[in-house]
């Protein structure tokens, strides 16, 4: 699985992503649905967009019971999406569930890809909030342990962690992370950020890049810009 670019799909209605997604017209950009589009507007939108040629990043962040889950994720792998997360906090039991309920009869199943800590989460709503005394690199480093026991593919993480999740988990244990910005661009609510080269020489398997393509005053070229920095 090479390197590539996912462009997060933050709008809230069908409309409003075809828009963006006509503006592609040579290559079909890897895109990310998230709840908010996935609640406006269901499943069919996850089959549109994949009929319109695009690779999708499913990423509702599932946290149950390992039962639910597991049936949950049987559901999600008939939407035919290459890429799907879930909540490492729900346990290593869950994560297998996950597994189990994901792969689909022949054998085949979407990447599936566990959240650690939430980045807004920090160390004092941590230890306040969580009752977790530990530290916070501690803990995702553990979270992401769990998840590579359990099967996973990988974790969502900041550029910042890639090379000790590949230390920890293994080179083809895959990071995929947000918080990327252009060196010129606007680093909106975002805190800890690296460029797009950055993350290629951090280790990045994936970026996950939203408002520094989809606000961009020409979204194919901020897109195009992304992959030579990251991907050529
Ligand atoms: O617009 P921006 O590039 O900040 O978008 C980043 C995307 O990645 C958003 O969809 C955001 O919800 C998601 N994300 C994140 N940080 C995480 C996990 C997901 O920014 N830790």
């Amino acid at each position: 699985m090479g390197k590539d670019v996912i462009i997060a799909c933050d709008f809230n209605s069908k409309e409003d992503t075809f828009d963006f997604l006509d503006k592609f017209t040579d290559k079909k950009p890897f895109v990310k649905i998230g709840m908010e589009l996935f609640y406006a507007e269901g499943p069919r939108i996850v089959r549109d967009i994949k009929a319109r040629g695009h690779k999708i990043f499913l990423d509702l962040k599932l946290h149950d019971i390992p039962n639910t889950v597991k049936k949950a994720m049987a559901v999600l792998r008939n939407l035919d999406v290459d890429m799907t997360n879930l909540h490492a906090a729900g346990t290593i039991n869950m994560m297998t569930a996950a597994l189990e309920g994901l792969t689909r009869p022949d054998g085949t199943r979407p990447l599936l890809i566990a959240v650690t800590q939430l980045t807004s989460t920090d160390g004092e709503s941590l230890k306040r909030d969580l009752l977790i005394d530990e530290p916070m690199d501690k803990v995702v480093m553990h979270y992401a342990e769990n998840a590579a026991k359990a099967g996973l593919d990988g974790v969502v993480c900041s550029p910042l962690e890639a090379a000790t999740v590949h230390k920890a988990c293994g080179k083809s244990f895959l990071t995929v992370t947000p918080g990327v910005r252009f060196a010129d661009g606007d680093k909106g609510d975002q805190k800890r950020v690296m460029t797009p080269a950055e993350a290629k020489k951090a280790g990045s398997d994936y970026i996950v890049v939203g408002r520094p393509i989809t606000a961009a005053a020409d979204p194919a070229e901020a897109y195009a810009r992304c992959l030579a920095e990251f991907v050529d």
